[in-house]
Parts: structure tokens; sequence; C-alpha cells
């Protein structure tokens, strides 16, 4: 390991990489010294941010990827090998909250709309799965890497809006102890984070809304909203060799919400 860079001599695929979470820790993963992979649905975001990493010096490249859909994965990893060779990290950040582009909130389980639901799982849980199944084969020629899945407090705690939100996020959670267990002997480490209220897109429109944020706030002893790098930071470290003795875990980033 080299200290201050941590991740010289990796290669990460991010998928989310165009935009909050995702788009933060692909910009720290560069700055740390890995070649970075973008996958995303949104194109224009997506080569942005691969453009700063590489007008900064850095390696990236981006690909567009549709996370649920299996044959554009077997493209997208084909793609990320043969411009990098290997693959030592993957970011699994991709996500949707199932809300309105107004982050309306959700109606009750009895009105809930199964195409949503479907939706939902697909992206949340389905892509999840397919990011890394499609990452074991190329770390195993390696001997190894770190799979790092996007969950949610959500994932761990219910409440009363946006069940099917929960539900991918709580299977992104349970999925990630089977994929550590199965993959351990293998060099393999799988873990899971887990923001609490965090600003970027999917929140905004919550988070702009007086009311409320103001709830949100006061579930969050910390007193504020976390920020993507916040959460980057800790991508950074089940990232690095830092963390090599940790695998099945969750990392909990919440400001605090769940130990009240
Ligand atoms: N923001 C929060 O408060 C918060 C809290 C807990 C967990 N999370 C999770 O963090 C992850 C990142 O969310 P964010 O807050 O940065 O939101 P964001 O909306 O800024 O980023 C999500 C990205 O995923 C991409 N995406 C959506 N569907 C996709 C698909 N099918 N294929 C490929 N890309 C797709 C979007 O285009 C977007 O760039 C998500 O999994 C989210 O559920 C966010």
């Amino acid at each position: 390991m080299t200290v201050g860079k941590r991740l010289e001599g990796k290669v990460a695929m991010v998928t989310g990489g165009a935009s909050g979470i995702g788009a933060e820790s692909a910009r720290l993963f560069a700055a740390h010294g890995a070649g970075v992979a973008i996958a995303d649905l949104n194109d224009n975001l997506g080569r942005q941010v691969a453009g700063e990493i590489s007008a900064g010096g850095g390696s990236a490249l981006y690909r567009r990827l549709d996370t649920s859909v299996e044959d554009e994965w077997r493209e997208a990893m084909r793609a990320v090998l043969e411009r990098f060779g290997r693959l030592d990290v993957m970011l699994n950040a991709a996500g949707v909250s199932g809300r309105g582009p107004d982050g309306a909130t959700s109606p009750p389980i009895a009105d809930a709309d199964l195409d949503n639901w479907n939706h939902v799982m697909a992206v949340n849980a389905t892509g999840v799965f397919l990011g890394t199944k499609h990452a074991i084969e190329p770390m195993l020629a390696t001997g190894g890497g770190s799979i790092i899945n996007i969950s949610s407090i959500y994932g761990i705690v219910g409440s009363t809006n946006n069940a099917a939100y929960h539900a991918s996020k709580g299977a992104v959670r349970t999925f990630t102890k089977s994929a550590a267990a199965q993959y351990a002997t293998k060099g393999i480490r799988v873990n899971s984070v887990h923001p609490g209220f965090v600003d970027s897109p999917m929140t905004q429109a919550v988070h702009d809304d007086p009311e409320r944020s103001a709830t949100r706030l006061a579930q969050t002893p910390a007193g504020r909203f976390g920020q993507p790098m916040d959460i980057a930071f800790g991508c950074l470290f089940l990232a690095s060799d830092e963390s090599t003795w940790m695998t099945g875990a969750e990392l909990v980033i919440d400001g605090g919400m769940t130990a009240v």
C-alpha cells in the first residue's frame, strides 16, 4: 500500500458514476491513483465526470450501461477490461428512489404500483446482483478485489414511506453478506454502505422542501445532511487495502440517524 495515494495501480468501475455519491467516489478514487470506469445512463454528466478526471491527469472512461440489463453488463465489462486490463474495485452505486421527479411521497402499500416496484427492484437490487456477478471473474483472474454495494439506512430500518426502496436496499444488504461468504476465500471482499440523508440530485426535491427537510434534519443527530464526499470517503476505505480484513460488513454513514 502506498501511503498518500491509496488506490495506486488499481482499476475501479463505478455505476451511477455520473452523479451524486457515485460521481464523487469516482473523482476521489481517481485522485488516489485508480483508473476509473464510469457507467451510467446519464451520458452528458458521465462524460463530464470522466472528462474532468482525464483533464486532471487521471485515467477515466465513460460507458453507457443500464445496470438492470445483463447483456449490457457483458458489453460494458468487456470494454472496461479492454481499456484497463483488470478490475480491482466494483462500486455499485446506481440507484433510483422510485419517487417522481418532484420527490413526491409514495402511496401506501395497498395503493402501490407494481410497475414502480419492479423498476425499483430491477435497478437497486438486480443491478447490484449483476454488478457483483460480472465483477467476480475479472477479480478472480488477478487474485481478488473489493466490491462495494450502496444500500441505505433504509436497508436496515423501515419507514412509513417508499416501501419498494426499502425492500430493494434490504436485498442489497443481505445479498452482500451472501456474496461475501461465497468469495471470502478467493480474495474478493464484498461490503455494503448505508448512507443516511445525503444532498444529491436524488434527494434535492425533498431537501428543497422546508418542511420535509426539517423532518429529516430532526432525525439526524449531526444536525446536517451528508454530502456525497462523506460517503465517498467510506467507499475509498473499502476500496483500499486498508480494509483487507473487512468483508460482509455494513458501513453506516448517517450522521447518527440509526444510533437513536
Ligand atoms: N442521497 C441519499 O440520501 C442516499 C441515501 C442512501 C442511499 N443512497 C443511494 O446512493 C446511491 C447513489 O445515489 P445518489 O444520492 O448519488 O443519487 P443520484 O441520483 O445523484 O445518482 C444516481 C445515479 O444512478 C444512475 N442510474 C439510475 N438508474 C440507472 C440504471 N438503471 N443504470 C445505470 N445508472 C443508473 C443515475 O443516472 C444517476 O447518475 C443510490 O443507490 C441511492 O439509492 C442515496
